[in-house]
């Protein structure tokens, strides 16, 4: 049990004092009664400031797939640090983590390296934009693919139209709203409309997180992937799977193995690295392969060695044979758990996986009581109390360091957290 947490609370009052919300990122600000600062994290556990002990579902919000402290990155990276931090030039772990993506990802070709998700998408949409000579771009209602002026919008669910498109936030530059169009998830017969004109429409692009991760966690259908391969060929239109969240986590090779359905482009970022700051953009030679005309890469810290050393090791320990599968089965075992508990208390929410990527959705509850996402603050709260870490943002993330009995201590605690709310 979690006694006090004096020791962030304290921390974050100082801390926001100086950064507004007393976060480095507007969603951690999610947490209630306020975010905890973490001292230590190893396997599937983290330990905040007062000394509490958690079983993490945040993952840092994806990259933590092997879990925290993984051995073999850790000395990977101190293998590195004494010898170099950055050189400006090129070190060999650069062709060595190259290689081990490469190799991984089905049909994938060549490879350029950025810091961030959001810095990759950018990237492989100016690839697209380069390839076909056109402007604009198609991407699905509720997807995030970062906070850049470009992709943060369209990020209501429940809105899908070509003609109203709002800005995520106050200050975005509004003329990049007529460069997209956005369309509903797995929507065949939209995306046949739109991609038909994708002459008139300028459309150089179809942008696509595979599960929709911050608009539901959807399985994508069969129908819905094998269309837009095939219009996307048809019409000259440049296929990008962002899978920043999706790659190294729902298959060793991403949603283009798990769908058996692959783009032009892909970005990755977050569980390649382990927990260091670098992203990728992977694909055809026919699109990436543009230096020679005219396309310049750019980035100060792309291919910083030390990151390099992560993902050369994460690629390693990922590979271990019956990882994903064991990843998968105690993913399985936590969704099971967790609807068997909200279905014996009537709580109005419902988990749903794709592997490791997990979705917790609200049901509005009947007799005007609590609303899911209300539930669902007063539940991660409630669990934080007991040692659960997770935040009300609707997605949690089981790493391959989760045993089967951490799953089970933890259903045993969102078991008394749901039954003292009701
Ligand atoms: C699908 C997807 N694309 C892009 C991003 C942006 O990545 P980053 O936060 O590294 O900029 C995210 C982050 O959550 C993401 O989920």
């Amino acid at each position: 049990m979690v006694t006090s947490i004096q020791s962030s609370k304290e921390a974050w009052q100082r801390y926001r004092g100086m950064v507004p919300g007393g976060v480095a990122s507007s969603l951690r600000g999610s947490a209630k009664p306020h975010p905890l600062f973490f001292a230590r994290g190893y396997g599937s556990r983290l330990w905040d400031v007062d000394g509490n002990e958690y079983i993490d579902y945040l993952g840092a919000f994806g990259p933590m797939v092997l879990g925290h402290s993984h051995p073999a990155i850790v000395q990977a990276v101190l293998d590195v640090v004494p010898l170099m931090q950055m050189n400006g030039m090129c070190s060999l772990l650069e062709v060595d983590a190259a290689a081990a993506i490469l190799s991984r990802i089905p049909r994938a070709e060549r490879l350029l390296w950025s810091n961030t998700g959001t810095e990759a998408v950018q990237v492989a949409l100016r690839l697209a934009r380069a390839h076909t000579g056109r402007n604009r771009f198609v991407k699905f209602s509720g997807s995030y693919h970062g906070w850049h002026d470009t992709v943060y919008l369209g990020l209501d669910s429940d809105q899908a139209s070509m003609s109203s498109i709002a800005a995520g936030m106050p200050g975005q530059n509004s003329s990049v709203l007529n460069d997209v169009v956005v369309l509903p998830f797995n929507d065949v017969s939209a995306l046949k409309q739109a991609l038909s004109r994708a002459g008139e429409l300028d459309l150089a692009a179809v942008l696509l997180d595979p599960i929709n991760s911050s608009g539901g966690v959807v399985e994508p259908s069969a129908d819905f992937l094998g269309t837009m391969r095939q219009l996307c060929d048809d019409f000259g239109v440049v296929l990008i799977f962002d899978e920043v969240i999706t790659g190294f986590r729902v298959a060793l090779g991403g949603a283009a193995e798990r769908w058996h359905v692959g783009p032009d482009l892909w970005t990755f970022g977050k569980a390649m690295a382990g927990g260091f700051s670098q992203s990728a953009i992977v694909g055809r030679a026919e699109v990436i392969d543009r230096t020679d005309r005219g396309f310049r890469h750019l980035g100060t810290y792309n291919g910083n060695p030390v990151a390099m050393a992560a993902i050369k090791a994460s690629m390693e320990a990922l590979s271990a044979p019956g990882s994903y599968d064991r990843l998968e089965r105690n993913s399985n075992r936590f969704v099971a758990g967790m609807n068997r508990i909200f279905a014996e208390y009537s709580a109005p929410l419902v988990a749903h996986g794709i592997g490791s990527m997990i979705g917790l959705h609200s049901l509005v509850s009947a007799g005007g009581g609590p609303t899911g996402s209300t539930y669902l603050e007063r539940l991660c709260a409630g669990l934080a109390e007991r040692g659960v870490f997770m935040l009300p943002i609707g997605r949690v993330w089981v790493s391959m360091a989760h045993t089967e009995s951490d799953i089970d201590e933890t259903l045993t605690q969102v078991d008394g957290t749901v039954q003292g709310l009701r």
